[in-house]
């Protein structure tokens, strides 16, 4: 609502005034916690005026309510809205039903008109509805009098709400009394720079919203590249949550000592989100590699096809001797051996493939010889298995090959890479190095830095337990079986040993059951 705006000159307001409004500007501006900051401009409002109760009106983003945002009586010890919860009273229209703007409501009227209103006695006042003030003292024993109330004007020139302030008190007799024009001015004054606090609060909580959307929304780009580890991040970030909670719980051991700030948790949440980040690079059947001889497809297929090619071949050569020389019954024998040999074979290789079992030099060796067998296409003879497909098939575990978890374990410097070029504000400074840590180990074996001991700050060790942990239990890869919990946690205590993992946090998450929060 944009009202031109009135003049605010006083000769009621004294050096005295203006040094406290200033002090409380200060104060206000300093505040970061939205509800604790409406709190205080209804507090301190009522304080320089002496008022018994006073409400905050927040307009609604549309513009058509004035919402009942924070509700103080010290009379009746009524604390309601901010840090007391919401405030689920009817709101105020700005407009009536036929349209019309809503002049009958004290507060829609300074809302709408952007002028103070300031009367003795409520119950006598002319111009206004006041059935509802009434009904609120019927029901609280309340005797509603002198009421002062004063847009809320922002430095864009907008109406954002309006303060309301009920029976100023005689600082000597506790009687109630009228609002003094000094007392009028003085809200003024705060209401403007309430008004500004509030913009410039609402204005960052709305941009955090905004970063923190825009960078879930490229998380999950990153988890929908591949339809296994969908989800991953999510639960990493949750679990890197649920372990910085439980630091900031426990009373003693080794985090007793050991606190997170709200801002210092908001930085890890970001950091765990954006741990994958680098991901975004990584192509899609790498991420993705269910099997040792999947590139853009799984080419053990092809393979099949050439055996069954090889089969063929035999087949013609068993039926030819067959026919030319029937007493030759050994030839065909031998032929039909040979078929069954490369039906076990590539058995053996589609199971090779899968690579669930480890392949050992037994296995590599019996692929080479397989590798051998010729087939014959459009005249030309050539190896069963490329090279290629003989060094993919030859990975002793899972599915990749140097050059390909390479690629993989690229994803962390990308992370580091990307980030390290956002500027991020002052109090999110070290997502960056947070993010791209979780592949670093104590013993200084890890990626992408090989970062060590105490240079693993406890942000990034956190964030490779929870990574650890998921990427171990996920029920969902193509290229392994998830593993229960147990067996998890057995294999992190494994690691521990290594010095791989921190065992501080492990032992926590152990003997806390964080890992139940996934
Ligand atoms: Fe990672
Ligand atoms: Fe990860």
């Amino acid at each position: 609502m944009r009202l031109e705006k009135e003049s605010q000159s006083s000769s009621y307001i004294n050096s005295d005034h203006i040094k406290r409004i200033t002090e409380i500007g200060v104060a206000l501006s300093a505040e970061k916690n939205i509800n604790r900051l409406m709190e205080m401009i209804i507090s301190e409002a009522r304080s320089f005026t002496n008022a018994d109760g006073g409400t905050l009106y927040i307009i609604s983003d549309d513009e058509s309510e004035l919402l009942f945002t924070i509700i103080q009586n010290d009379s009746i010890n009524v604390r309601m809205g901010g840090t007391h919860g919401r405030i689920t009273w009817p709101c105020v229209k700005m407009k009536n039903d036929d349209g019309s703007p809503n002049h009958s409501n004290v507060s829609s009227h300074a809302a709408i008109t952007g002028q103070a209103v300031n009367i003795d006695d409520v119950y006598s006042a002319k111009g206004f509805n006041f059935s509802g003030t009434r009904e609120f003292d019927r029901e609280n024993g309340y005797r509603s009098k002198s009421m002062m109330v004063v847009p809320m004007r922002n430095h864009e020139n907008e109406i954002i709400g309006v303060l309301q302030l009920i029976n100023a008190l005689d600082p000597k007799t506790g009687e109630v009394i009228s609002f003094s024009r000094q007392s009028q001015e003085m809200t003024l004054s705060l209401a403007s720079q309430a008004a500004v606090a509030l913009t410039n609060n609402q204005l960052i909580h709305d941009l955090e919203i905004l970063l923190e959307s825009f960078i879930k929304a490229i998380a999950s780009a990153v988890d929908e590249k591949s339809p296994y580890t969908g989800g991953h991040i999510r639960r990493v970030a949750q679990l890197t949550m649920a372990v910085a909670h439980k630091i900031n719980e426990v009373k003693s051991g080794p985090f007793a000592d050991t606190s997170f700030s709200m801002d210092e948790l908001k930085e890890l949440r970001m950091a765990a989100w954006l741990h994958d980040i680098g991901k975004i690079t990584t192509p899609e059947h790498i991420v993705d590699k269910a099997k040792k001889l999947e590139t853009v497809y799984d080419r053990i297929n092809e393979i099949k096809a050439r055996t069954e090619i090889i089969k063929r071949d035999y087949q013609m050569k068993a039926n030819k001797e067959v026919k030319s020389r029937a007493q030759h019954k050994i030839n065909v024998k031998s032929i039909q051996k040979e078929i069954k040999a490369l039906d076990e074979e590539m058995r053996f290789l589609e199971k090779i493939n899968t690579g669930t079992e480890y392949t050992d030099n037994k296995d590599i060796a019996k692929i080479k010889k397989i590798a051998k067998r010729k087939w014959k296409l459009n005249g030309r003879i050539m190896p069963l298995l490329t090279k290629d497909e003989i060094l993919n098939l030859s990975v002793p575990f899972g599915t990749l090959n140097k050059k390909e978890e390479k690629v993989v374990t690229n994803h962390a410097a990308v992370t580091k890479k990307m980030l390290s070029q956002l500027p991020f504000p002052k109090k999110m400074s070290r997502i960056a190095a947070y993010a791209s840590a979780h592949h670093e180990k104590i013993d200084g074996t890890g990626y992408p830095s090989g970062l060590k001991g105490e240079n693993i700050s406890l942000q990034a060790r956190i964030i490779a337990i929870a990574d650890i942990f998921e990427a171990i239990t996920a029920k969902d890869r193509p290229y392994k079986k998830g593993k229960s919990i147990p067996e998890a946690l057995k294999s992190m205590k494994d690691m521990v040993k290594d010095n791989y993992i921190d065992a501080n946090i492990f032992e926590l998450f152990v003997k806390e059951k964080v890992y139940q929060n996934m």
